[in-house]
C-alpha cells in the first residue's frame, strides 16, 4: 500500500476527501525508516506552561523533541513559541517529522464567546458553528492546529461542574450542536490553513459521574448509553471529527482508558472511528489508581491495547511501552497503526507541506480579536440569556433612567465573565456588566457600583433602578467543580433580600456555570434573567437585553430542579405505571416538593407574548416511509419584536418499549414583528419515530404517535398522527 493509500483510509473515516498534496509524505515509507522509540515519540504529547509572558515548555522539552520523543504538544501556543519547537522537529531531528500542537479552545481562542451551556441556551447550532470557525481562525493564527472541543457529554445533573462545558440534557439538542462545533472548527477540509481538529470528548458518559461528582463512577445500561450518551459522538462522528477523547471514568466497571470493547469494539470497529483516539490528561497513569493496573508498563498495554493513539501527558507509552513490545507483551503492530494514524492526520493538515503553516506572526496579530469576531460574541450572548421571569414587565429598563445601581460580586468581575475554561482568553478583554451598563446609559446617567454588603445596599437605596449581579463566580463551576448544594451563597441572598425589599425597579441577574437552586429569590424577584458566562461582550450583550435594544431569547438547555433532592430532573422522563398526580397519593411524587422543575426545559422569555396557533398535520395516517409534515403559526401578541424559539416534541403512545413522555425533534428560532403571524413547517422522516427495540436496534414501529409544540418543553398544541402497517421496520 502507499502512502496516498495509507493516508486515505484514515481520512475518508474523518469526512476528509484525500487531497493530491498529501501524496506529499509516503507514509509506509516513512513508518518504515521509524525506530520503535520514535514511533513511540509521535504517540507522547507533552505539556507546557504558563507565565505572564505566555506559553513555554519545560526544561528539557526540548531535548525530548530533538530526541524524537515528543508527537504534538498540550497548552503551547503562539506562533513564535511554536515555530521554535516545530524548526526543532523538522531541522534537527532524525526524521523531521513536525509536530501538533493542541489546545483547550473550548468557546474561543482570545475571543471568548459564551460558555458551551450558554451557546446551547441560543438555540441557534448555527451560530454555535460559527462561534467555532472564529476561535479556530484565531487559534490556528496563534500556532494551534488541534483543539480538545467539543465536549458532547450529556448529563441530568448540575452538581456535575462540567455542567458548563456541555449542550444541556437534551439528545437532540446537543446532536445538533455537537456537529455543529465540528463543521465550525474544521472548516471546508483540513488542508485549509485555518482548520483546526476537533475532538469530541469525553467518550463515554463521564457526565454520569455516580453523586454528581466528578471522575467518578458511571454505572450506565445498555440503554442509557445507547439512547442517551452515545448519539451525540455518532453525531459528531458524522460531521467528520478528527479525533475523541477518552473519559477519566470507569463505565460499568472498567476504565475508559482501557475499555476495549468501547474503544476497539464499538468506535472503531462497529462506527468505523478511524480518527484519532487521545487519552484524556493523565488517564492512562491513572488506571494504577482505579485499581486495574500496578504498573505504568501495565498501564500502557491496556490503554493501547484497548485503542489508545494518544498518550497525553503521562509519558508511558514513551518511556515504558518500547520495553513491552520488546519482551513480546504488546504487539508492534498497534503501536504501528497508531502511528499511521498520527502520522496521517499531520499529512492531511498540510504539515509535511508546510510545517510553519501556522507560524507567522503577522497573521497572528491580524486575525486575533477582531472587531468583527467581538460583533459575532456580541450576537451570540445576546442569543443565550434566558430571561427567567419578568413579572410587571420590570424589564426592558428604560434608557432614560437617570441613576441606576450595578451591585453584587459579579458586577464588575471581568475574569468571571470568561467562564472557568478560557486557557488562552484575556480577562482585560472582557466588559463587565458595570461597563456595559454605563456605556448604554451614557455619559449623563449616574451609574453606581459597589460589590456587595452595607455599601451596596446604600447604592441600591439611593438608585432609581438597581441591577444586581449575583451567581458563581468563574472558579465555582467547571472541572472539579461539584457541589452537593446548588443555593446562592448565604451573603448573596440576603443581600438580594434587602435589595428587593426596598421596592424598587430590581434586575436580579445569575452568572453561573449550570442551573442552580433559586426557589426562594424566585418568590421575591420580579425579574430574573440567567447570563450564563457571556464571554467577553458580556456587558455590552447584558445592556442590549435590560434596556430593551433586543429581545431575549435564549431557552433553558436543561432544567432547574426546585431542590438538589430532586436530581437527576428532565423533562423526557418517563411516565411510570403512577404518573406523578395531585390527587393520587401513591404515585411518582415527593412528599416534601414538587415533582415539577422551577423553569423547564426549553423555557424563556422574551418582551411579547407569543400565541401559538393553527397546528396541522399533512396527514393523520402515514405509511411509515412517508415524510410527516407538521405546520403551526406563532403570532407576536405584543408591542414589540422578539425571535422565538420554537419547539416540536414527539411522543410514542404505546410502544414495545417505554418512550419518554415527550423528546425534543426539532427547533428554530422566529423572528417576529408586534402583530406579525408566521407558518412554521417542519419535516419530520422515519428516524424521528424511532426507538430502540428490546434488543436495541433501531425500529418503527406502527401506531400513535403525538406531536406537540410550543415556546418551551411545557408545549401547548398537539395533534396524533397513526404509522401504518402491521410490523416493526428497522431503520
Ligand atoms: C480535561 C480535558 C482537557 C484536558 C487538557 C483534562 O483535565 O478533562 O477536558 O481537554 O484536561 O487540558
Amino acid at each position: 500500500m502507499g502512502a496516498g493509500a495509507g493516508a486515505s483510509i484514515v481520512l475518508a473515516s474523518v469526512g476528509v476527501k484525500a487531497a493530491p498534496r498529501l501524496a506529499g509524505v509516503d507514509i509506509d515509507a516513512l513508518l518504515a525508516r521509524m525506530t520503535l522509540d520514535e514511533k513511540l515519540g509521535q504517540l507522547a504529547q507533552a505539556r507546557g506552561e504558563k507565565n505572564d509572558t505566555g506559553p513555554f515548555v519545560p526544561a528539557g522539552s526540548e531535548a525530548d523533541v530533538r530526541a524524537g520523543r515528543i508527537g504534538s504538544f498540550l497548552s503551547v501556543y503562539g506562533a513564535e513559541t511554536t515555530r521554535r519547537l516545530q524548526r526543532i522537529a523538522v531541522d534537527e531531528t532524525r526524521l523531521g517529522i513536525p509536530l501538533l500542537f493542541a489546545d483547550d479552545v473550548i468557546h474561543g481562542f482570545r475571543t471568548i464567546f459564551p460558555v458551551p451551556i450558554a451557546e446551547a441556551a441560543s438555540f441557534d447550532p448555527a451560530a454555535a458553528e460559527a462561534a467555532a470557525r472564529i476561535a479556530a481562525v484565531e487559534a490556528t493564527a496563534n500556532g494551534l492546529h488541534w483543539t480538545y472541543a467539543p465536549m458532547v457529554d450529556m448529563t441530568r445533573d448540575p452538581r456535575w461542574g462540567r455542567v458548563v462545558e456541555g449542550a444541556g440534557e437534551d439528545v437532540e439538542l446537543a446532536c445538533r450542536f455537537a456537529e455543529a462545533r465540528v463543521r465550525g472548527f474544521q472548516g471546508r477540509r483540513l488542508s485549509d490553513f485555518d482548520a483546526m481538529l476537533a475532538t469530541a470528548k469525553h467518550f463515554v458518559a463521564y457526565g454520569d459521574a455516580e453523586g454528581g461528582r466528578d471522575y467518578d463512577v458511571a454505572d450506565a445500561s445498555a440503554r442509557r448509553l445507547a439512547e442517551y450518551y452515545y448519539p451525540p459522538f455518532q453525531a459528531a462522528i458524522a460531521a467528520g471529527v478528527a479525533s475523541i477523547m477518552v473519559a477519566f471514568n470507569e463505565v460499568n466497571g472498567v476504565p475508559m482508558h482501557a475499555n476495549r470493547d468501547l474503544l476497539h469494539d464499538l468506535l472503531r470497529r462497529d462506527w468505523h472511528f478511524g480518527g484519532l483516539i487521545v487519552s484524556d490528561y493523565t488517564g492512562i497513569r491513572e488506571l494504577i489508581a482505579h485499581g486495574v493496573a500496578a504498573t505504568d508498563e501495565e498501564a500502557g498495554i491496556l490503554a493501547l491495547k484497548a485503542g489508545i493513539d494518544i498518550d497525553m501527558v503521562s509519558s508511558i507509552y514513551v518511556d515504558a511501552l518500547p520495553a513491552a513490545v520488546r519482551d513480546g507483551k504488546v504487539d508492534v503492530a498497534l503501536v504501528d497503526a497508531a502511528v499511521r494514524r498520527i502520522l496521517s492526520i499531520k499529512a492531511a493538515l498540510g504539515l509535511f507541506d508546510d510545517p510553519y503553516r501556522n507560524c507567522d506572526p503577522a497573521r497572528a496579530k491580524r486575525e486575533t480579536l477582531r472587531p468583527a469576531h467581538r460583533v459575532a460574541a456580541r450576537d451570540l450572548a445576546r442569543k443565550s440569556l434566558v430571561l427567567l421571569q419578568n413579572e410587571g414587565d420590570v424589564l426592558p429598563l428604560s434608557k432614560m433612567l437617570r441613576s441606576v445601581a450595578v451591585v453584587g460580586p459579579l458586577a464588575d468581575d471581568r475574569r468571571s465573565m470568561l467562564g472557568p475554561w478560557a486557557p488562552t482568553g484575556v480577562p482585560g478583554d472582557a466588559v463587565t456588566p458595570l461597563e456595559g451598563i454605563g456605556a448604554a446609559l451614557g455619559a449623563g446617567a449616574h451609574v453606581v457600583h459597589a460589590s456587595g454588603g452595607e455599601a451596596a445596599l446604600a447604592a441600591a437605596r439611593e438608585a432609581d433602578a438597581v441591577i444586581l449581579c449575583i451567581g458563581e463566580n468563574w472558579d465555582e463551576s467547571g472541572e472539579a467543580r461539584s457541589r452537593v448544594a446548588l443555593d446562592l451563597a448565604p451573603d448573596q441572598q440576603a443581600l438580594a433580600a434587602a435589595i428587593l425589599a426596598l421596592g424598587k425597579p430590581v434586575a436580579t441577574v445569575i452568572f453561573a456555570g449550570r442551573p442552580l437552586t433559586i426557589n426562594a429569590l424566585a418568590q421575591h424577584a420580579p425579574a430574573i434573567l440567567w447570563a450564563w458566562y457571556p464571554g467577553v461582550e458580556a456587558g455590552h450583550a447584558l445592556a442590549d437585553i435590560l434596556f430593551g435594544d433586543v429581545s431575549p431569547s435564549g431557552r433553558l438547555p436543561m432544567s432547574f430542579p426546585r431542590a438538589v433532592g430532586q436530581i437527576p430532573i428532565h423533562y423526557d422522563q418517563r411516565n411510570t405505571g403512577r404518573p406523578a398526580s395531585e390527587s393520587e397519593r401513591n404515585t411518582a411524587k415527593y412528599v416534601d416538593a414538587p415533582w415539577t422543575p422551577l423553569y423547564p426545559f426549553g423555557h424563556g422569555l422574551g418582551y411579547s407574548p407569543v400565541a401559538y396557533e393553527a397546528l396541522e398535520l399533512s396527514a393523520t395516517r402515514l405509511d411509515r416511509t412517508d415524510p410527516l409534515e407538521v405546520r403551526f403559526s406563532v403570532r407576536n401578541a405584543g408591542i414589540r419584536a422578539v425571535e422565538e424559539v420554537v419547539q416540536l416534541y414527539l411522543r410514542d403512545d404505546v410502544a414495545t418499549t417505554t418512550r419518554p413522555v415527550k423528546a425534543l425533534k426539532r427547533f428554530a428560532r422566529v423572528p417576529l414583528e408586534p402583530g406579525e403571524i408566521k407558518q412554521v413547517r417542519f419535516v419530520l422522516g422515519a428516524s424521528d419515530f424511532a426507538l430502540l427495540d428490546r434488543n436495541l436496534r433501531p425500529v418503527v414501529e406502527p401506531g400513535g404517535f403525538t406531536l406537540l409544540v410550543g415556546g418551551s418543553s411545557k408545549t401547548e398544541l398537539e395533534a396524533k398522527v397513526t404509522l401504518e402497517g402491521a410490523e416493526e421496520r428497522a431503520v
